[in-house]
Protein backbone atom coordinates (compact mmCIF):
# COMPACT_ATOMS: atom_id res chain seq x y z
CA UNK A 1 0.00 0.00 0.00
CA UNK A 2 1.09 3.40 -0.69
CA UNK A 3 -0.44 7.33 -0.60
CA UNK A 4 0.74 9.95 -2.30
CA UNK A 5 -0.20 13.43 -2.30
CA UNK A 6 0.19 15.73 -5.46
CA UNK A 7 -0.27 19.67 -4.83
CA UNK A 8 0.43 22.58 -7.11
CA UNK A 9 3.09 24.94 -5.50
CA UNK A 10 2.86 27.38 -6.77
CA UNK A 11 -0.71 29.29 -8.17
CA UNK A 12 -1.86 26.77 -9.97
CA UNK A 13 -1.34 25.54 -13.68
CA UNK A 14 2.34 23.77 -12.84
CA UNK A 15 0.78 21.01 -15.24
CA UNK A 16 -0.49 18.61 -12.48
CA UNK A 17 -2.58 17.27 -14.92
CA UNK A 18 0.17 15.83 -17.09
CA UNK A 19 1.73 14.01 -13.83
CA UNK A 20 -1.27 13.33 -12.50
CA UNK A 21 -1.84 10.96 -15.33
CA UNK A 22 1.61 9.35 -15.57
CA UNK A 23 1.49 8.46 -11.55
CA UNK A 24 -1.67 7.03 -12.08
CA UNK A 25 -0.31 4.10 -13.99
CA UNK A 26 0.84 2.78 -10.34
CA UNK A 27 -2.31 3.72 -8.98
CA UNK A 28 -5.34 1.85 -8.00
CA UNK A 29 -7.61 5.04 -6.83
CA UNK A 30 -7.67 8.35 -7.79
CA UNK A 31 -9.19 11.46 -5.72
CA UNK A 32 -9.78 14.78 -6.24
CA UNK A 33 -10.14 16.47 -2.76
CA UNK A 34 -11.30 19.73 -3.01
CA UNK A 35 -11.88 22.88 -5.45
CA UNK A 36 -14.62 22.48 -8.04
CA UNK A 37 -14.79 22.76 -11.59
CA UNK A 38 -12.44 26.27 -11.41
CA UNK A 39 -9.51 23.25 -12.09
CA UNK A 40 -9.10 22.52 -15.28
CA UNK A 41 -6.16 19.39 -15.74
CA UNK A 42 -4.97 19.05 -19.78
CA UNK A 43 -3.46 15.62 -20.32
CA UNK A 44 -2.34 14.48 -24.22
CA UNK A 45 -2.69 11.22 -24.84
CA UNK A 46 -0.94 10.52 -28.72
CA UNK A 47 -2.99 12.84 -30.73
CA UNK A 48 -6.13 13.23 -28.22
CA UNK A 49 -6.44 15.87 -25.97
CA UNK A 50 -8.67 16.45 -22.44
CA UNK A 51 -9.00 19.19 -20.45
CA UNK A 52 -10.74 17.70 -17.35
CA UNK A 53 -12.34 20.05 -14.72
CA UNK A 54 -13.73 18.23 -11.86
CA UNK A 55 -13.20 14.18 -12.80
CA UNK A 56 -9.82 12.93 -11.60
CA UNK A 57 -7.95 12.56 -14.97
CA UNK A 58 -7.38 8.98 -13.71
CA UNK A 59 -10.48 8.13 -15.22
CA UNK A 60 -8.44 8.24 -18.98
CA UNK A 61 -7.12 4.84 -17.58
CA UNK A 62 -9.07 2.48 -18.06
CA UNK A 63 -10.02 0.18 -14.88
CA UNK A 64 -8.96 2.71 -12.22
CA UNK A 65 -10.87 3.76 -9.69
CA UNK A 66 -11.67 7.95 -9.43
CA UNK A 67 -12.90 9.25 -6.31
CA UNK A 68 -14.45 13.07 -6.13
CA UNK A 69 -14.01 13.26 -2.38
CA UNK A 70 -16.23 15.37 0.41
CA UNK A 71 -13.97 18.20 0.18
CA UNK A 72 -15.02 19.15 -3.55
CA UNK A 73 -18.06 21.02 -4.48
CA UNK A 74 -19.85 20.07 -7.17
CA UNK A 75 -21.91 21.87 -10.33
CA UNK A 76 -24.19 18.37 -11.62
CA UNK A 77 -24.54 19.97 -14.65
CA UNK A 78 -21.02 20.83 -14.96
CA UNK A 79 -19.97 17.53 -13.97
CA UNK A 80 -22.84 15.55 -16.55
CA UNK A 81 -21.28 16.95 -19.42
CA UNK A 82 -18.00 16.18 -18.32
CA UNK A 83 -19.19 12.74 -17.63
CA UNK A 84 -21.07 12.96 -21.05
CA UNK A 85 -17.93 14.12 -22.86
CA UNK A 86 -15.69 11.30 -21.76
CA UNK A 87 -18.69 8.45 -23.35
CA UNK A 88 -18.23 10.69 -26.30
CA UNK A 89 -14.63 9.56 -26.91
CA UNK A 90 -15.41 6.06 -25.73
CA UNK A 91 -14.03 6.25 -22.10
CA UNK A 92 -15.22 3.64 -19.48
CA UNK A 93 -17.09 6.12 -16.05
CA UNK A 94 -19.79 3.94 -14.32
CA UNK A 95 -18.32 1.79 -12.36
CA UNK A 96 -15.01 3.86 -12.02
CA UNK A 97 -16.01 7.15 -11.34
CA UNK A 98 -17.42 7.64 -7.66
CA UNK A 99 -18.61 10.27 -5.88
CA UNK A 100 -19.31 11.68 -2.31
CA UNK A 101 -22.42 12.20 -0.70
CA UNK A 102 -20.70 15.05 1.98
CA UNK A 103 -19.50 16.54 -0.84
CA UNK A 104 -21.49 20.26 -1.33
CA UNK A 105 -23.52 21.21 -4.45
CA UNK A 106 -23.03 24.53 -6.39
CA UNK A 107 -26.45 25.82 -7.03
CA UNK A 108 -27.34 28.73 -9.78
CA UNK A 109 -27.49 31.26 -6.81
CA UNK A 110 -23.96 30.52 -6.28
CA UNK A 111 -23.08 31.62 -9.42
CA UNK A 112 -25.30 34.68 -9.32
CA UNK A 113 -24.22 36.04 -5.98
CA UNK A 114 -20.71 35.90 -7.30
CA UNK A 115 -21.40 37.39 -10.26
CA UNK A 116 -22.74 40.52 -8.34
CA UNK A 117 -20.76 40.55 -5.66
CA UNK A 118 -17.19 40.53 -7.68
CA UNK A 119 -18.96 43.13 -9.87
CA UNK A 120 -19.41 45.20 -6.62
CA UNK A 121 -15.69 44.82 -5.23
CA UNK A 122 -14.61 46.99 -8.86
CA UNK A 123 -10.96 47.04 -8.65
CA UNK A 124 -10.47 44.64 -5.73
CA UNK A 125 -12.52 41.96 -7.12
CA UNK A 126 -10.94 38.34 -6.72
CA UNK A 127 -10.62 37.65 -10.74
CA UNK A 128 -12.56 34.41 -9.99
CA UNK A 129 -13.13 31.70 -12.63
CA UNK A 130 -16.85 32.82 -11.59
CA UNK A 131 -18.04 29.18 -11.42
CA UNK A 132 -20.07 29.62 -7.88
CA UNK A 133 -16.97 28.14 -5.98
CA UNK A 134 -16.64 30.69 -3.36
CA UNK A 135 -20.00 31.21 -2.47
CA UNK A 136 -20.86 27.75 -1.88
CA UNK A 137 -17.84 26.93 0.21
CA UNK A 138 -19.45 29.67 2.13
CA UNK A 139 -22.72 28.27 2.41
CA UNK A 140 -20.41 24.54 4.06
CA UNK A 141 -19.16 26.90 6.39
CA UNK A 142 -22.05 28.67 7.25
CA UNK A 143 -23.92 25.53 7.58
CA UNK A 144 -26.64 26.29 5.12
CA UNK A 145 -24.85 24.13 2.26
CA UNK A 146 -26.80 21.37 0.15
CA UNK A 147 -24.72 18.17 0.17
CA UNK A 148 -24.96 15.79 -2.59
CA UNK A 149 -27.08 12.99 -0.38
CA UNK A 150 -29.68 16.08 0.21
CA UNK A 151 -30.40 16.28 -3.62
CA UNK A 152 -31.35 12.46 -3.76
CA UNK A 153 -34.06 12.76 -0.89
CA UNK A 154 -36.56 15.08 -2.53
CA UNK A 155 -38.38 15.95 0.34
CA UNK A 156 -35.04 17.12 2.34
CA UNK A 157 -33.89 18.78 -0.75
CA UNK A 158 -37.17 20.74 -1.10
CA UNK A 159 -37.21 21.66 2.34
CA UNK A 160 -32.92 22.80 2.29
CA UNK A 161 -33.88 24.99 -1.02
CA UNK A 162 -36.88 26.90 0.03
CA UNK A 163 -34.95 28.39 2.78
CA UNK A 164 -31.73 29.02 0.57
CA UNK A 165 -33.21 30.42 -2.00
CA UNK A 166 -35.15 32.75 0.58
CA UNK A 167 -32.51 34.09 2.10
CA UNK A 168 -30.39 34.30 -1.39
CA UNK A 169 -33.12 35.96 -3.49
CA UNK A 170 -33.07 38.64 -0.32
CA UNK A 171 -29.25 39.32 -1.36
CA UNK A 172 -30.02 39.14 -5.08
CA UNK A 173 -32.42 41.41 -5.24
CA UNK A 174 -32.50 43.98 -2.34
CA UNK A 175 -28.79 43.67 -2.22
CA UNK A 176 -27.69 43.94 -5.83
CA UNK A 177 -31.24 44.94 -7.71
CA UNK A 178 -30.41 41.40 -9.41
CA UNK A 179 -32.94 39.00 -10.81
CA UNK A 180 -34.10 36.50 -8.25
CA UNK A 181 -35.10 32.88 -8.42
CA UNK A 182 -38.24 30.18 -8.48
CA UNK A 183 -37.75 27.32 -6.18
CA UNK A 184 -39.98 25.00 -8.93
CA UNK A 185 -37.58 25.81 -11.54
CA UNK A 186 -34.25 24.77 -9.53
CA UNK A 187 -36.11 22.00 -7.84
CA UNK A 188 -36.88 20.12 -11.13
CA UNK A 189 -33.37 20.92 -12.70
CA UNK A 190 -31.66 19.84 -9.71
CA UNK A 191 -33.77 16.34 -9.29
CA UNK A 192 -32.83 15.61 -12.30
CA UNK A 193 -29.52 15.58 -11.83
CA UNK A 194 -30.03 13.60 -9.04
CA UNK A 195 -31.39 10.70 -10.71
CA UNK A 196 -28.80 10.95 -13.22
CA UNK A 197 -25.57 10.87 -10.67
CA UNK A 198 -27.92 8.35 -8.36
CA UNK A 199 -25.54 5.87 -9.12
CA UNK A 200 -22.30 7.18 -9.02
CA UNK A 201 -22.65 8.23 -5.26
CA UNK A 202 -21.31 6.66 -2.59
CA UNK A 203 -19.41 6.46 1.05
CA UNK A 204 -16.39 7.54 -0.28
CA UNK A 205 -13.81 8.30 2.98
CA UNK A 206 -15.35 4.37 3.59
CA UNK A 207 -14.29 2.95 0.13
CA UNK A 208 -11.13 4.80 0.31
CA UNK A 209 -10.39 3.20 4.38
CA UNK A 210 -11.67 0.04 3.29
CA UNK A 211 -9.12 0.35 0.06
CA UNK A 212 -6.07 1.37 1.84
CA UNK A 213 -6.60 -1.89 3.96
CA UNK A 214 -6.98 -4.19 1.06
CA UNK A 215 -3.42 -2.47 0.48
CA UNK A 216 -4.69 -0.32 -2.69
CA UNK A 217 -2.47 2.54 -4.45
CA UNK A 218 -4.43 6.03 -3.52
CA UNK A 219 -3.37 8.77 -5.45
CA UNK A 220 -4.74 12.39 -4.19
CA UNK A 221 -5.13 14.86 -6.89
CA UNK A 222 -4.87 18.42 -5.35
CA UNK A 223 -6.46 21.65 -7.70
CA UNK A 224 -5.36 24.59 -7.81
CA UNK A 225 -1.74 25.55 -5.87
CA UNK A 226 -0.78 26.56 -2.38
CA UNK A 227 -0.77 29.85 -2.93
CA UNK A 228 -4.44 29.85 -4.09
CA UNK A 229 -4.97 28.16 -0.65
CA UNK A 230 -7.56 29.76 1.60
CA UNK A 231 -5.63 29.74 4.83
CA UNK A 232 -1.92 29.73 3.12
CA UNK A 233 -2.32 31.34 -0.15
CA UNK A 234 -2.55 35.37 -0.60
CA UNK A 235 -5.78 35.93 1.32
CA UNK A 236 -8.19 37.06 0.26
CA UNK A 237 -7.15 36.54 -3.45
CA UNK A 238 -7.25 32.33 -2.94
CA UNK A 239 -9.55 30.20 -3.85
CA UNK A 240 -12.16 29.18 -1.23
CA UNK A 241 -10.68 25.76 -0.15
CA UNK A 242 -7.58 24.04 1.50
CA UNK A 243 -5.26 23.52 -1.95
CA UNK A 244 -2.39 22.16 0.21
CA UNK A 245 -2.07 18.60 1.34
CA UNK A 246 -3.59 18.37 4.73
CA UNK A 247 -6.76 18.90 2.61
CA UNK A 248 -6.24 15.51 1.39
CA UNK A 249 -7.33 14.02 4.07
CA UNK A 250 -10.54 17.05 5.28
CA UNK A 251 -11.23 16.43 1.73
CA UNK A 252 -11.44 12.53 1.65
CA UNK A 253 -11.63 11.24 5.20
CA UNK A 254 -8.63 9.64 5.05
CA UNK A 255 -6.21 10.56 8.10
CA UNK A 256 -2.98 12.01 8.01
CA UNK A 257 -1.23 8.88 9.78
CA UNK A 258 -2.05 6.94 6.20
CA UNK A 259 -0.36 9.61 3.74
CA UNK A 260 3.16 8.38 2.73
CA UNK A 261 4.43 11.00 0.43
CA UNK A 262 3.62 14.59 -0.48
CA UNK A 263 5.01 15.56 -4.07
CA UNK A 264 4.90 19.17 -5.20
CA UNK A 265 4.28 20.06 -8.70
CA UNK A 266 6.63 23.17 -9.44
CA UNK A 267 6.58 25.21 -12.62
CA UNK A 268 10.13 26.37 -13.87
CA UNK A 269 8.97 29.66 -13.54
CA UNK A 270 5.93 31.44 -12.04
CA UNK A 271 2.24 32.14 -13.70
CA UNK A 272 -1.30 33.46 -11.97
CA UNK A 273 -4.73 34.29 -13.14
CA UNK A 274 -6.70 36.39 -11.41
CA UNK A 275 -6.19 39.17 -8.84
CA UNK A 276 -3.86 39.43 -6.33
CA UNK A 277 0.02 39.98 -5.59
CA UNK A 278 2.95 38.21 -7.88
CA UNK A 279 5.80 39.68 -6.50
CA UNK A 280 8.18 38.13 -9.70
CA UNK A 281 5.36 38.83 -12.33
CA UNK A 282 7.20 40.17 -15.58
CA UNK A 283 5.48 42.83 -17.40
CA UNK A 284 7.67 42.99 -20.57
CA UNK A 285 8.92 41.20 -23.69
CA UNK A 286 10.26 38.08 -21.63
CA UNK A 287 6.52 37.59 -19.31
CA UNK A 288 5.62 38.17 -23.35
CA UNK A 289 7.60 35.23 -24.40
CA UNK A 290 6.63 32.81 -21.60
CA UNK A 291 3.41 32.86 -22.12
CA UNK A 292 3.62 32.63 -25.88
CA UNK A 293 5.75 29.48 -25.32
CA UNK A 294 4.14 28.08 -22.23
CA UNK A 295 0.74 28.58 -23.92
CA UNK A 296 -0.19 30.29 -20.75
CA UNK A 297 -3.79 30.35 -21.08
CA UNK A 298 -6.40 29.04 -18.53
CA UNK A 299 -7.40 25.95 -19.35
CA UNK A 300 -10.97 26.95 -17.29
CA UNK A 301 -11.57 30.31 -18.69
CA UNK A 302 -9.47 30.74 -21.35
CA UNK A 303 -7.84 33.73 -19.79
CA UNK A 304 -4.03 35.09 -20.48
CA UNK A 305 -1.76 33.93 -17.27
CA UNK A 306 0.31 36.50 -15.83
CA UNK A 307 3.70 35.08 -16.11
CA UNK A 308 7.42 36.06 -14.67
CA UNK A 309 10.53 34.39 -12.82
CA UNK A 310 10.68 31.18 -10.14
CA UNK A 311 9.91 32.35 -6.98
CA UNK A 312 12.31 30.60 -4.28
CA UNK A 313 10.68 32.28 -1.40
CA UNK A 314 7.16 31.37 -1.98
CA UNK A 315 8.16 27.35 -3.33
CA UNK A 316 10.19 27.13 0.32
CA UNK A 317 6.80 28.38 2.15
CA UNK A 318 5.06 25.62 -0.30
CA UNK A 319 7.11 23.19 0.80
CA UNK A 320 6.77 23.57 4.31
CA UNK A 321 3.49 23.66 5.01
CA UNK A 322 2.52 20.98 2.44
CA UNK A 323 5.49 18.90 3.58
CA UNK A 324 6.68 18.09 0.39
CA UNK A 325 8.74 14.80 -0.10
CA UNK A 326 9.58 15.65 -3.26
CA UNK A 327 9.11 17.84 -6.58
CA UNK A 328 8.49 17.65 -9.74
CA UNK A 329 9.46 20.57 -11.86
CA UNK A 330 7.34 20.87 -15.51
CA UNK A 331 7.96 22.90 -18.38
CA UNK A 332 11.65 23.39 -18.59
CA UNK A 333 11.55 23.62 -21.90
CA UNK A 334 9.92 26.78 -21.84
CA UNK A 335 13.21 28.65 -21.01
CA UNK A 336 15.22 26.74 -22.98
CA UNK A 337 15.56 29.95 -25.51
CA UNK A 338 16.60 32.54 -22.72
CA UNK A 339 20.41 33.51 -21.99
CA UNK A 340 19.47 34.73 -18.47
CA UNK A 341 17.05 33.69 -15.91
CA UNK A 342 16.32 34.29 -12.68
CA UNK A 343 15.94 32.73 -9.44
CA UNK A 344 14.08 34.92 -6.97
CA UNK A 345 15.62 34.33 -2.91
CA UNK A 346 13.85 37.54 -0.97
CA UNK A 347 11.68 40.28 -1.42
CA UNK A 348 13.21 43.93 -0.08
CA UNK A 349 9.94 46.33 1.34
CA UNK A 350 10.75 49.60 3.22
CA UNK A 351 14.40 48.58 3.26
CA UNK A 352 14.12 45.37 4.84
CA UNK A 353 15.03 41.98 3.04
CA UNK A 354 12.31 39.24 3.69
CA UNK A 355 13.57 35.57 2.96
CA UNK A 356 10.60 34.17 4.12
CA UNK A 357 7.29 34.84 2.69
CA UNK A 358 5.63 37.25 4.52
CA UNK A 359 1.62 36.63 5.60
CA UNK A 360 0.83 40.82 4.97
CA UNK A 361 -0.08 41.15 1.69
CA UNK A 362 0.92 44.87 1.12
CA UNK A 363 4.23 43.84 1.68
CA UNK A 364 4.34 41.16 -1.21
CA UNK A 365 2.14 43.68 -3.31
CA UNK A 366 4.95 46.73 -2.82
CA UNK A 367 8.06 44.59 -2.77
CA UNK A 368 11.09 44.46 -5.04
CA UNK A 369 12.33 41.18 -5.63
CA UNK A 370 15.36 40.20 -4.74
CA UNK A 371 17.10 37.78 -7.66
CA UNK A 372 19.93 35.85 -8.70
CA UNK A 373 20.56 35.64 -12.09
CA UNK A 374 21.92 32.13 -13.90
CA UNK A 375 22.82 31.48 -17.14
CA UNK A 376 20.57 30.19 -19.42
CA UNK A 377 21.34 26.91 -21.67
CA UNK A 378 20.18 28.15 -25.30
CA UNK A 379 19.53 24.31 -26.09
CA UNK A 380 16.49 22.55 -26.41
CA UNK A 381 15.62 19.89 -23.30
CA UNK A 382 11.79 19.64 -25.14
CA UNK A 383 10.89 15.99 -25.10
CA UNK A 384 14.12 14.35 -22.96
CA UNK A 385 13.64 11.42 -21.05
CA UNK A 386 17.02 11.33 -19.60
CA UNK A 387 18.74 13.64 -17.18
CA UNK A 388 22.42 12.60 -18.90
CA UNK A 389 21.26 14.56 -21.93
CA UNK A 390 20.00 17.66 -20.21
CA UNK A 391 22.57 20.93 -21.10
CA UNK A 392 24.64 21.70 -18.38
CA UNK A 393 23.22 24.99 -17.11
CA UNK A 394 19.83 23.38 -17.28
CA UNK A 395 21.29 20.71 -14.56
CA UNK A 396 22.67 23.80 -12.94
CA UNK A 397 19.54 25.37 -13.10
CA UNK A 398 17.39 22.29 -11.07
CA UNK A 399 20.28 21.85 -8.59
CA UNK A 400 20.21 25.41 -7.47
CA UNK A 401 15.85 25.45 -7.48
CA UNK A 402 16.53 21.93 -5.18
CA UNK A 403 18.89 23.39 -2.82
CA UNK A 404 17.08 26.88 -2.21
CA UNK A 405 13.63 25.02 -1.72
CA UNK A 406 15.38 22.54 0.25
CA UNK A 407 13.74 19.19 -1.77
CA UNK A 408 14.65 16.70 -3.78
CA UNK A 409 13.54 16.48 -7.28
CA UNK A 410 12.07 13.24 -8.09
CA UNK A 411 10.59 13.79 -12.02
CA UNK A 412 11.32 16.97 -14.51
CA UNK A 413 8.89 17.16 -17.19
CA UNK A 414 9.99 18.19 -20.57
CA UNK A 415 6.69 17.96 -22.58
CA UNK A 416 2.82 17.46 -22.93
CA UNK A 417 3.66 13.83 -24.07
CA UNK A 418 3.51 11.31 -20.97
CA UNK A 419 7.13 9.73 -22.93
CA UNK A 420 8.65 13.49 -22.33
CA UNK A 421 9.34 12.76 -18.77
CA UNK A 422 12.53 12.35 -17.09
CA UNK A 423 11.85 9.91 -14.14
CA UNK A 424 14.72 10.73 -11.00
CA UNK A 425 12.73 8.43 -8.78
CA UNK A 426 9.44 6.71 -8.33
CA UNK A 427 7.11 8.24 -6.72
CA UNK A 428 4.88 5.09 -6.13
P1 LIG B 1 -12.36 30.73 -7.69
O1 LIG B 1 -11.66 29.47 -7.33
O2 LIG B 1 -13.17 30.64 -8.94
O3 LIG B 1 -13.14 31.28 -6.52
O4 LIG B 1 -11.23 31.84 -8.00
C1 LIG B 1 -10.38 32.33 -7.01
C2 LIG B 1 -8.97 32.54 -7.54
O5 LIG B 1 -8.38 31.29 -7.83
C3 LIG B 1 -8.91 33.33 -8.85
O6 LIG B 1 -7.70 34.08 -8.85
C4 LIG B 1 -8.82 32.25 -9.91
O7 LIG B 1 -8.21 32.71 -11.10
C5 LIG B 1 -7.94 31.25 -9.19
N1 LIG B 1 -8.12 29.86 -9.67
C6 LIG B 1 -9.14 29.04 -9.41
N2 LIG B 1 -8.94 27.84 -10.00
C7 LIG B 1 -7.75 27.92 -10.62
C8 LIG B 1 -6.97 26.97 -11.36
O8 LIG B 1 -7.31 25.81 -11.56
N3 LIG B 1 -5.77 27.43 -11.82
C9 LIG B 1 -5.33 28.68 -11.58
N4 LIG B 1 -6.01 29.58 -10.88
C10 LIG B 1 -7.22 29.21 -10.41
Amino acid sequence: MSTVVITGAQWGDEGKGKMVDILTEDADYIVRYQGGHNAGHTVVIGDSKFILHLIPSGILRPGKKCVIGNGVVIDPQALLAEIDGLLEKGIEVRGNLLISGRAHIIMPYHRAIEKESEKQKGSLKIGTTGRGIGPTYADKVARVGIRVADILDKEVFRDKLKTNIQEMNYFLERLYGAKGFILEDIYDEYTGYAERLRDFITDTAVLLNRALREGKNILFEGAQGTHLDVDHGTYPYVTSSNATSGGACTGTGVGPTKIDKVVGVVKAYTTRVGSGPFPTELNDAIGEFLRDKGREYGATTGRPRRCGWFDAVATRYAADVNGFTGMIITKMDVLDELNEIKICTGYRYQGKLYTEMPSQLNVLEECEPVYETMKGWQASTAGLSNYEAMPVNAKKYIERMQELVGVDVDIISTGFRRDETIILKKIF
